[in-house]
């Protein structure tokens, strides 16, 4: 993906890279992604999504702390990062939009759903959950946000990286595993740090579940051990009406690893709606 078609957005302390692609005839679709990675990870979506592409406008920022964003030493939440995808569309003049997120973007579209669902046209939640941390997770935050500032973000990469592919993407994807890599390196240290804090901190948003009355669609990866598929199914069974789509040999990055399946799902999701 080049850089030259990045619009910059200011949102508060922050300077915020976004992509955007096509017209905008049947709506927008904004593609947020998750922890450690940038808006790389929807490359595959954002440069086709058959069968109409030109006719979903995809926007896709890269988070504070992520990417080409700048990356402020502190002051991360899922409050700040869900006021920062309304602030990019409010830049665009863009009302509502699909709300797609990935595991953390997940975490947000559910800040999305309870600070601004007035924004929120229909949402698709990839390889994410409903559950606030337990104890034992709020810990894991703390540990590896010590390790990111004591050795970096490579130390980051050899610890979630065994977790993040599925044996057929090790196997077969070299270039997949390499720029997932690639992703993490990239992402600065107050970045890391503030993202894992903000997971640490967000609200569990099972209690919502029922209250979504919005077209959902929900993709799993049926190797992905950090979202299990069993844990999407019973999510997805608890908001009425919700689509549900497991993805064969994807772990927690579909997307990357399964770019046909995923956006044959999201087409097929998005011609619905259009
Ligand atoms: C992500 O992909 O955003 C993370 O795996 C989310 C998490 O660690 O909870």
């Amino acid at each position: 993906m080049t850089t030259h078609d990045l619009l910059r957005v200011t949102a508060d302390d922050a300077e915020l890279a976004v992509d955007v692609r096509g017209g905008s005839g049947a709506g927008s679709i904004l593609f947020i992604h998750g922890f450690p990675f940038d808006r790389s990870l929807w490359r595959h979506q954002l440069a086709a999504l058959s069968p109409s592409p030109s006719h979903w406008r995809r926007i896709a920022p890269d988070l504070r702390g992520a990417g080409a964003s700048s990356a402020p030493a502190r002051g991360y939440s899922m409050a700040r990062y869900a006021a920062d995808v309304v602030r990019v569309l409010d830049v665009l003049n863009v009302r509502q939009a699909v709300m797609c997120g990935l595991s953390m973007g997940g975490y947000i579209v559910f800040e999305l759903l309870r600070r601004h669902p007035e924004r929120v046209r229909a949402a698709v939640l990839c390889n994410t959950k409903a559950e606030a941390d337990t104890a034992d997770a709020k810990r894991g935050r703390d540990e590896m946000a010590a390790l990111a500032e004591r050795e970096g973000a490579a130390a980051v990469a050899d610890r979630l990286l065994p977790r993040l592919l599925a044996p057929a993407t090790f196997a077969a994807q070299p270039e997949v595993v390499a720029q997932v890599r690639a992703m993490i390196m990239g992402t600065p240290v107050p970045g890391l740090v503030g993202a894992l804090l903000a997971m640490r901190d967000r609200p569990d948003s099972t209690a919502m579940l029922g209250a979504i009355h919005l077209p959902v669609l929900v993709v799993a990866g049926g190797d992905d051990p950090i979202a299990p598929p069993e844990g999407m199914l019973a999510m997805a069974r608890a908001i009425a009406g919700a689509q549900f789509v497991q993805i064969p040999a994807a772990a927690h990055l579909t997307p990357l690893e399964q770019p046909l399946a995923t956006s044959r799902a999201l087409s097929d999701f998005l011609a619905d709606l259009g």
